[in-house]
C-alpha cells in the first residue's frame, strides 16, 4: 500500500516558530509530528510514502531521508517559480495539486492521501478495507466534534450505507445537520486523478469533494481514537498534552517519582512510586520499579521488577529478573533472564548471576 503525505504547508498560524522548521518537525512529546504519522504507516503495512513538499522540503528530506521506520520514501516537490535570482517562491499547490502532481509515483492502486499536521492512531489499513468494500472514488475518514463550524462536515446516507450525500466545508453554524468532519486522510483510487487538474492549485474540500458527492462516489469512514489537527498553537499545545496522557496512561507512572536525561520507559511498564532513575536508564515494556534507587545506563528488560533496591551504574537486568528489598547490586554487574534475587543480597561489581538466591547474602 502506498501513501502521499500533504507535507508542504506554511504553517503560518504556527508562526514564529514555523519560520525556522516545517510544522511536521514541530516535536510532539520529543518526537517530530512526521514521526508519529509514519510510524502509523508502517504498522498499517503501508510499504511506500510520497511526502508532497514545498515550504522547507530541505529540511524534511534532510531529516526523513530515503527509507523511514521501514518504508520508502519518496519526494514529490510542488513545482518552482522563479522569481529573480536572489528569491525563490514555489507555487502553493492546495491539498489537491500535490496529489495530482505526484499521479506517476502513486501507480495505478488505491492510495491513502493524509494531512501531514494531523495527530491520530487511526487504523489506516481498516480504512483502506472499508474504502476498496464500498467502491467509490474517495472515503474520508470522519470523527466525531463537538463544534464542526471549523471542519469539513459530512452528512451521510440515511441507509447505512456510510455514502456522503453533502460535504460542506467550514460551515456556518446550523448550516449542516452532523458533526462528523474531515480528519484530513482519505483512501483514494486512481480515478481521484481524473477530478484534479493540471499544475495548478486545487482544494480537495472546496472543488474535488462537492463533486463526487454529486456523483454517489464520495463515502466516509467513522473512527474513534486520538486524532487532532495541530495547525493552531492552542491545538499544538493540546496535541503534546493528549499524548502525555496516554504515555503516563500506558505507563503508569505514580509520583513521585524523579527522571535523569534520556530515561525509556517502555509501554506497560509501571514506575514509582518513590523512584529515582538516573540518566540514560532503560526500563522495558511491562517492567516494575517501586521505592527504589536505579543508577545511571541501567537496563531493566521487558517483565523484570525492581523493590525497594538499589541498582548501580550500568547494570543489566534480563528478562524476568526480580529483585527484592534492600538487595544492592554494584556497577556492571548483569543478572540473567529469570533470575530472582529475593531479599538483602549485595551483588559485587561486574558480577554475572546467572542462579536465583532467595537468603541473605553477598555474591562476589
Ligand atoms: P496554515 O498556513 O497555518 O494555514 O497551514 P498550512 O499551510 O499547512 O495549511 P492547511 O493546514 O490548510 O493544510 C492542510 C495540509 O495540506 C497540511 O498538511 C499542509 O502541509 C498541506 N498543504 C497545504 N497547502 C499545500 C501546498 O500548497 N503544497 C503541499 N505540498 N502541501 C500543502
Amino acid at each position: 500500500m502506498k501513501a502521499l503525505i500533504l507535507a508542504g504547508g506554511f504553517g503560518t498560524r504556527l508562526r514564529p516558530l514555523s519560520c525556522t522548521r516545517p510544522k511536521f518537525l514541530f516535536p510532539v512529546a520529543n518526537k517530530p509530528l512526521i514521526d508519529w504519522t509514519l510510524e502509523n504507516l508502517s504498522k498499517s503495512g503501508v510499504e511506500e510514502v510520497v511526502l508532497a513538499v514545498n515550504y522547507k522540503a530541505e529540511e524534511l528530506a534532510a531529516y526523513c531521508g530515503e527509507s523511514r521506520f521501514g518504508m520508502k520514501i519518496l519526494y514529490s516537490k510542488d513545482e518552482e517559480l522563479s522569481l529573480g535570482q536572489t528569491r525563490r517562491r514555489y507555487k502553493a499547490l492546495g491539498t489537491g495539486g500535490p496529489v495530482k502532481l505526484a499521479e506517476k509515483l502513486l501507480g495505478d492502486d488505491d492510495f491513502l492521501v493524509l494531512n501531514g499536521d494531523i495527530l491520530t492512531n487511526l487504523n489506516y489499513a481498516e480504512l483502506m478495507h472499508e474504502h476498496k468494500s464500498k467502491g467509490g472514488v474517495a472515503t474520508i475518514a470522519l470523527y466525531s466534534v463537538e463544534d464542526p463550524s471549523r471542519y469539513g462536515v459530512a452528512e451521510l446516507a440515511s441507509d447505512g450505507s456510510m455514502r456522503i450525500t453533502r460535504f460542506v466545508e467550514k460551515p456556518a453554524k446550523g448550516q449542516v445537520a452532523s458533526n462528523l468532519v474531515n480528519a484530513g486522510v482519505y483512501a483514494l483510487s486512481p480515478k481521484i486523478f481524473d477530478y484534479i487538474p493540471e499544475a495548478k492549485h486545487c482544494s480537495m474540500e472546496r472543488e474535488v469533494f462537492p463533486r463526487l458527492v454529486a456523483e454517489n462516489m464520495l463515502f466516509g469512514y467513522g473512527f474513534n481514537g486520538l486524532w487532532i489537527d495541530i495547525g493552531k498553537k492552542e491545538d499544538y499545545l493540546k496535541a503534546n498534552m493528549m499524548v502525555l496522557d496516554s504515555l503516563q496512561r500506558q505507563k503508569r507512572l505514580e509520583s513521585p517519582v524523579l527522571m535523569g536525561e534520556n530515561v525509556v520507559v517502555e509501554e506497560g511498564a509501571e514506575v514509582g512510586p518513590y523512584v529515582v532513575l538516573g540518566d540514560n536508564v532503560h526500563v522495558g515494556k511491562n517492567a516494575s520499579v517501586k521505592r527504589s534507587v536505579v543508577f545511571p545506563g541501567v537496563a531493566i528488560s521487558d517483565s523484570s521488577v525492581v523493590e525497594g533496591a538499589v541498582i548501580g551504574e550500568d547494570v543489566s537486568l534480563g528478562k524476568a529478573v526480580r529483585i527484592g528489598k534492600n538487595c544492592i547490586i554494584g556497577d556492571g554487574a548483569i543478572i540473567k533472564d529469570g533470575v530472582t534475587l529475593a531479599r538483602d543480597v549485595s551483588v559485587c561489581p561486574f558480577k554475572e548471576v546467572s542462579e536465583s538466591v532467595f537468603k541473605a547474602k553477598c555474591l562476589m
